[in-house]
């Protein structure tokens, strides 16, 4: 096990006050502290503090070092948690989840189960406009409720910050429910969300015979409003035959880059779309998928500040044998980050142990790069690298205690939940917690589009 010097003393706000909560008893303190976002070889440095324990004071970590070390800060904390010999890392981030939609597509799941492809069902007309159906039907509180749940199950899975697209309404007031429904989920539950618009998600039907014409609305009119009501910090766009071209999908970035959202790209899932080299172009923070992403494109991630976002969970839902080159990526430079791509339609799993496990098993990461990916390299995709993602002095307190005392019995005993305690912003989440206990809402903006 590499092993890293105790982090130096801490220069926060609050260091010299007593700890209201101190972490001990690890076996490891997996930090992932220290340069980021990670590249190469890197992505394998897990700044591991052996027999650790984490100080935290307002929400905020004061404190990394040996447990003899932090146990001397000075008076008795407000609260103890004993890790009972198991790692403790940070919470992780799932840097891309459509968590907000009506309805599910189990039928769909028989279909294809029976041997219907999705680019075909999708094609005929189903797919995400069977979801789109679905939304449009729903008001932002029942949008609200639904995703509510889908976040409690990904949360206790080890998720303590969420991307979350809006995308499956494809109209003015429909999108905006959907973001309206995201700010509402960020402002009540533990978690913290991350919003990007996904208007360019698909073609609606009353658009089928006119994609300038939707481009247009995306362009003119959602867009200027997302912004101008602040509902995102992203804007994505799914470039992909059957979907955008490279040209739609270049004039929805510019537009939301005009208005101050970064890009995305969801790129190369089915086809070599293009859409790698596009984000690299507009400077996007991440291009997500890439089964199909070129060796010469591979090689323009790497040289770029674009990180690679990898949905092997979506793969797998849909029967593909052809896995992002996620060992390609990481030999080549480029920073990889793993994450669930929850949906109802292409992934429909709510724990983030299925990407680490099939990014290990299928795209070829060793266990540690992965962890890296769902953690610092996971923070830097959603724009949130100063905040969270690792555990220093300064940082959010978002942690987790694993029952697993080597990373690598993480992924070797696969299909297994080894989350035994969150702690969001230094507070400890009761797993026994019913979903419509969450705590008192900050602001309520249920209805405002309905
Ligand atoms: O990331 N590829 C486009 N969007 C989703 C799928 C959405 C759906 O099938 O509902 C994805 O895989
Ligand atoms: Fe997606």
């Amino acid at each position: 096990m590499k092993t890293s010097p105790p982090p130096k003393p801490p220069v926060v706000a609050g260091a010299d006050k007593t700890p209201e909560l101190i972490v001990h008893n690890a076996s490891l303190v997996l930090t992932c502290a220290g340069k980021g976002p990670r590249r190469g070889r890197e992505m394998e440095e897990l700044s591991v503090v052996p027999d650790g324990a984490v100080a935290v004071y307002s929400g905020t970590i004061q404190a990394v070092g040996p447990v003899a070390d932090i146990m001397q800060m000075g008076g008795a904390p407000t609260t103890l948690l004993d890790a009972r010999g198991g790692i403790v890392m940070p919470g992780m981030l799932d840097a891309h989840t459509h968590p907000v939609y009506g309805g599910n597509r189990a039928d769909e799941f028989l279909k294809r189960l029976a041997g219907a492809g999705y680019e075909e069902i999708h094609a005929a007309g189903g797919g995400i406009q069977a979801t789109v159906d679905a939304t449009r039907m729903m008001r932002v509180a029942d949008l609200v409720e639904g995703a509510r749940n889908r976040l409690w199950s990904m949360f206790f899975a080890g998720v303590t910050t969420f991307e979350a697209k809006s995308g499956y309404a494809l109209s003015l007031a429909g999108e905006m429910a959907i973001l309206q429904a995201v700010r509402e989920l960020d402002a009540e539950g533990p978690w913290d969300l991350v919003p990007t618009f996904l208007g360019a998600h698909a073609l609606p039907r009353e658009y089928a015979d006119d994609c300038a014409g939707y481009v247009d609305l995306v362009c003119k009119e959602m867009i200027p409003k997302v912004a101008a009501l602040e509902l995102a910090e992203f804007c994505d766009v799914y470039c992909e035959r059957g979907a955008f071209t490279v040209e739609e999908s270049r004039r929805i970035l510019l537009a939301g880059q005009a208005h101050g959202l970064v890009p995305k790209v969801h790129a190369d899932e089915f086809s070599a779309s293009g859409g790698t080299r596009l984000g690299v172009e507009l400077g996007a923070r991440s291009v997500d998928h890439l089964p199909h992403i070129t060796d010469e494109e591979i090689e323009l991630l790497a040289e770029s500040r674009t990180a690679a976002v990898l949905l092997p969970a979506t793969t797998f839902f849909l029967f593909g044998d052809r896995y992002a080159p996620g060992r390609k990526l990481v030999d080549a430079g480029a920073v990889v980050a793993l994450a669930s791509d929850h949906n109802p339609g292409s992934s429909n799993t709510l724990s983030i142990g299925r990407a680490l496990e099939l990014g290990v098993m299928r795209c070829g990461l060793t266990v540690r790069e992965a962890l890296t990916a769902v953690t610092v390299n996971a923070a830097y995709a959603v724009g949130r690298e100063h905040l969270v993602g690792s555990l220093e002095p300064g940082k959010q307190a978002d942690l987790l205690i694993l029952n697993v005392k080597t990373p690598e019995e993480l992924i070797y005993a696969w299909g297994v939940n080894h989350v035994v305690a969150v702690i969001k912003r230094g507070r400890l989440v009761d797993r026994r917690r019913q979903p419509d206990e969450t705590r008192p809402k900050k602001q309520r903006f249920s209805d405002l589009f309905h």
